[in-house]
């Protein structure tokens, strides 16, 4: 034990509690699927160690924080080189450090995305690209802090059900960690490259003949009766690590917070967790006000669109989902609650785009240079939405959440430029705009001249 003086410098790592969204009680610990012991509702990670009698505590000042977090850029400590880890003033403390299960994810770039601006019409448009994370999305800047944490109490197993990315992601880290994880995925709806990931992580993979829907409810049974960490986004450690996207964001803007964000729905998390980052770097006085932030959804796998349109609000809508965009086929998202509550103090709003909008966008992004997973594209194919709706203005400044890597889904990107997604089912004008985006290989002998020939036809 080290002497406590009145000199000693004040601990880094605020405390922190598991609060219930729904009834505010206060868990003190969290029960096998993180749901709340009086009421069964979520639960979310607060920190009232942030604030003293006096207001927010000194070390934590937007000074001192931005300057720390900046200056952890240039150090080679692994913690710092994650670029979830360097925000760890707002995390929960870890009691550990030594046992950070850490890939060095985060740090991912924003790009200008200049040719999907003009196509929407729009001055300045961003990517903030979370397709660039260890293993190729958004899922690793929460799971080195959920799998940290299930390393640390001491679990030999962890879990999750999957539309492929968070199975993949929690395979890496359960890995890197010493530990086994079993994935649950629906049999034949998710893309090759992120099962691929599993199967090379060493996961136990299990393709149910179900959707996922029907693998988070097996999921459920499962860590009820053996002792198995679940790593889904209920997890709300998970949120935490997540957040750091939003700190990176207005960092890379010099702390300026940008007209709006779009995010992809699915589970509803990755909002839940931009959302949040806001709405406390708002309370630590970082920023001043909040960008806007709205929520795309696929047309079929709307949840929350019908929640809101239907119900405004008050009850989920529990759709059969299907879309092309498998990562965020998800009909009964388990974070709609916290995404509302974003939507609400953020002033965003919910569209849904369909699938020749959703393979349009992802072209376009993919001819800008950045590419991206088909759930990504929804956010530019929403964004046109918004435009014309007069929801967001030409000339504000506008971020796409590009949450998974092109190389995620390349059947789909095969297909699109093969002309083969949509087989015949589209209309005229949908077709025409499809052609103007497709770029099939082309087949040739041999020879220079069939090449030269063939940049020729293609030189206008
Ligand atoms: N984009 C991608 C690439 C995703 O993989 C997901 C979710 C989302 C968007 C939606 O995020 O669920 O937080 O609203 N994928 C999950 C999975 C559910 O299992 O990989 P969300």
């Amino acid at each position: 034990m080290t002497d406590q003086t009145a000199s000693a410098p004040k601990p880094q790592q605020a405390p922190s509690q598991l609060r219930c969204i729904g009834c505010g009680a206060i868990n003190d610990w969290a029960t096998q699927n993180f749901r709340c012991t009086s009421c069964g509702d979520l639960l979310e990670i607060i920190y009232p160690g942030w604030k003293s009698a006096d207001g927010i505590q000194a070390n934590l000042s937007p000074v001192a924080l931005r300057a720390l977090w900046r200056q952890r850029k240039t150090s080679a400590l692994p913690m710092d080189e994650s670029g979830v880890w360097r925000f760890r003033e707002i995390l929960p403390a870890s009691p550990d450090w030594q046992t950070i299960i850490s890939l060095r994810e985060g740090n991912t770039p924003l790009y200008e995305l200049p040719g999907c601006a003009r196509s929407a019409g729009i001055e300045r448009l961003y990517g903030k690209h979370q397709g660039m994370n260890p293993t190729g999305s958004f899922k690793d800047t929460g799971m080195t802090v959920a799998a940290s944490v299930a390393r640390q109490q001491g679990f030999r197993w962890v879990a999750c059900a999957s539309t492929g990315n968070t199975s993949a992601s929690m395979a890496a880290y359960a890995a890197r960690g010493g530990m086994r994880s079993l994935v649950l995925i629906p049999e034949g709806q998710i893309s090759w490259g992120k099962l691929s990931q599993a199967l090379d992580y060493g996961a136990l993979t299990c393709q149910l003949k179900t959707d996922f829907d029907g693998c988070v409810q097996v999921l459920n049974e499962v860590v009820q009766r053996t002792p198995i960490y679940l790593l889904n986004s209920v997890n709300p450690y998970r949120i935490e690590g997540q957040k750091t996207a939003a700190l990176e964001l207005l960092e890379q803007f010099d702390w300026q917070v940008p007209d709006h964000v779009i995010v992809p729905g699915g589970n509803l998390a990755n909002s839940s967790a931009l959302g949040k980052a806001f709405l406390e770097m708002k309370d630590l006085g970082l920023i001043s006000t909040l960008p806007r932030i709205s929520i795309i959804q696929a047309e079929g796998a709307n949840p929350l669109v019908r929640t809101i349109r239907e119900t405004a609000g008050k009850e989920l809508v529990r759709v059969q989902a299907e879309t092309m965009a498998t990562a965020i086929r998800i009909g009964n998202p388990a974070s709609w609650k916290k995404a509302l509550r974003v939507l609400q103090a953020a002033g965003g709003t919910v569209e849904q785009v369909g699938e020749v909008e959703i393979a349009l966008a992802k072209a376009e992004i993919g001819a800008d240079g950045i590419g991206c997973e088909p759930a990504s594209a929804v956010t530019l194919a929403g964004l046109k939405k918004l435009l014309k709706q007069g929801f967001v203005q030409p000339n504000q400044t506008v971020v796409l959440i590009l949450t998974g890597h092109l190389l995620k889904d390349p059947e789909f990107t095969l297909k699109f430029h093969r002309g083969d997604l949509f087989s015949g089912s589209t209309k005229e004008k949908e077709a025409r705009s499809l052609s103007q985006q497709q770029r099939a290989p082309v087949v040739l002998e041999a020879s220079a001249d069939a090449v030269i020939g063939t940049v020729g036809k293609f030189s206008t």
